[in-house]
């Protein structure tokens, strides 16, 4: 092996580290790989290294002596911690202009302190989120940087080389400065929950709605993809309701407990957005339902404590139509909830983001690519400054069509008893934002009775006190 000759070094070999280098190498690259376990430097090496442009090793100082300069080193490793111990670790061998890249869910802040304590040694850093999972790894995942665009410069290439391509164009753009990238992969993750859990829900709705089969939630999932809804998580509900069970009868997706499991990046997305005020209520709700899932069995005991109403049900065809249109409606709104916290963020962060190319990166590649997003990229290509997309003509259409169907759902799972809090809140939102007047005059006034908290008036200016009692 010779020093200094290897365009890419990849630290952590796990599943994702695997694949992503292994992209690297099959767009021409020489990448090199540093693990800490010997048997992912091996399974490396086994799988890659016939084609002479992949190596690895767990030797920290043979991989940064590999790697030519500056040095690209992308760091696929847990959140947290262990991102800061690798940066240390590889502090004493780096070479000042070498950049280093976290691949990771890492949070946004980390990303800030991390790259300005760089600066400081005369490193580059910059976060980049990569979403796709262990298969848009290998074959293309959507790739979201920020940071220094002059170190951004030194990797576009491989980047472009190795990010999905939409129509030819690679799903991988400079995104702003800091922790931009970092933080709009939070952001997709938070619409990531959205869209999951109004899944679930048309999923429990056809299911107690109309007793349809996994094998017709196969079928009707699958035509869902051909049209409007068409996106990778659609995609791959359609192939988990056909899979059977490799340890007994039937399929396996009726042998998964129903406790929900999360990494965190949902949840940042919620918590961000209450710092920002701005209301991204249908990822919260996904986010709750996760802890709710989790709480199982206190819901099996509260199951027997209350009944569920007497089960209308009804005809197959027509609820799977409206339940299509009531997702399709739901799907539109979660976007725009991350989108519009994305637009804040961008204010308040001074990422300066554009949301045409975020639409843009995120077609393909992605965990939330979907053929909505062609048209999310056009209503930003009509207007950059636009803050939310139900102000934008592209969705007026889409939104009226739809809307019937979703205020059907809501109203005959209430009476239902069928819980769909994600579609509700999708609902709820769109009621309220489309409201020239909420009741929250009232609420003024609660807060002025019981606290001088003062309120403005609807007919003079002024900040106003009354004595209510
Ligand atoms: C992606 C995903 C990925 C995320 C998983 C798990 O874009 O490829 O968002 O980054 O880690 O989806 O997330 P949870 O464990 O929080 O569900």
């Amino acid at each position: 092996m010779e020093n200094n000759t290897y365009d890419f070094g990849l630290v952590g070999l796990g599943v994702m580290g695997r694949n992503f280098i292994l992209n690297v190498a099959d767009n021409d690259y020489k990448a090199f790989g540093y693990d800490l376990d010997p048997e992912k430097v091996s399974a490396l090496i086994k799988e890659g290294g016939d084609k002479g442009r992949v190596n690895a090793s767990g030797d920290i100082s043979s991989f940064v002596d590999a790697l030519s300069l500056p040095r690209k080193i992308m760091l696929l490793v847990p959140a947290g911690k262990i991102v800061d111990a690798v940066i240390e670790s590889l502090l004493p061998y780096l070479s000042p202009d070498d950049i280093i890249i976290d691949g990771g869910n890492s949070f946004f802040t980390d990303t800030d302190r991390r790259e300005e304590y760089l600066k400081n040694k005369g490193i580059h850093f910059f976060g980049a989120g990569v979403s796709g999972g262990a298969k848009g790894a290998r074959k293309g995942p959507s790739i979201m940087p920020g940071g220094s665009q002059e170190a951004y410069a030194q990797v576009q290439p491989i980047f472009e080389a190795v990010a999905a391509k939409f129509k030819g164009e690679p799903c991988v753009a400079y995104l702003g400065p800091k922790s931009a990238g970092n933080y709009v992969k939070m952001v997709h993750n938070g619409i990531e929950y959205g869209l999951m859990q109004l899944i679930t829900e048309a999923y429990d709705l056809l299911k107690k709605g109309a007793t349809v089969s996994n094998n017709e939630l196969h079928e009707i999932f699958t035509k869902w993809n051909n049209g409007r809804l068409q996106s990778f998580l659609i995609e791959i509900t359609a192939e988990i309701f056909k899979k059977e069970d490799n340890l007994g009868e039937g399929h396996l997706v009726d042998k998964i407990l129903d406790k929900a499991k999360q990494k965190g990046t949902g949840k940042w997305t919620s918590q961000n957005a209450m710092d920002l005020g701005i209301p991204v209520p249908t990822i919260d709700m996904a986010v709750s339902m996760r802890e709710l899932s989790a709480l199982k069995e206190d819901r099996i005991k509260a199951n027997t404590m209350f009944s569920k109403p007497e089960s209308i049900l009804k005809n197959k065809k027509e609820l799977e139509e409206k339940t299509e249109a009531a997702l399709f409606f739901a799907f539109i709104i979660t976007y725009t909830q991350g989108l519009h916290q994305l637009a804040d963020a961008s204010k308040e962060y001074d990422y300066n983001l554009k949301l045409n190319t975020i639409a843009k990166i995120w077609r393909a590649g992605c965990i939330i690519r979907a053929g909505l997003l062609e048209d999310i990229s056009e209503a930003f290509d009509v207007d950059m400054e636009l803050q939310n997309l139900l102000l934008s003509p592209v969705f007026k259409e889409k939104i009226t069509s739809s809307l019937p169907a979703a205020r059907e759902i809501v109203a005959y799972a209430a009476n239902q008893g069928i819980p769909m809090p994600g579609l509700f809140s999708a609902l709820s939102y769109f009621d309220a934002y489309t409201s020239g007047r909420l009741p929250l005059n009232l609420l003024q006034a609660q807060r002025d009775h019981f606290g001088s908290h003062t309120y403005e008036r609807t007919d003079r200016e002024g900040i106003f006190h009354t004595d209510w009692s």
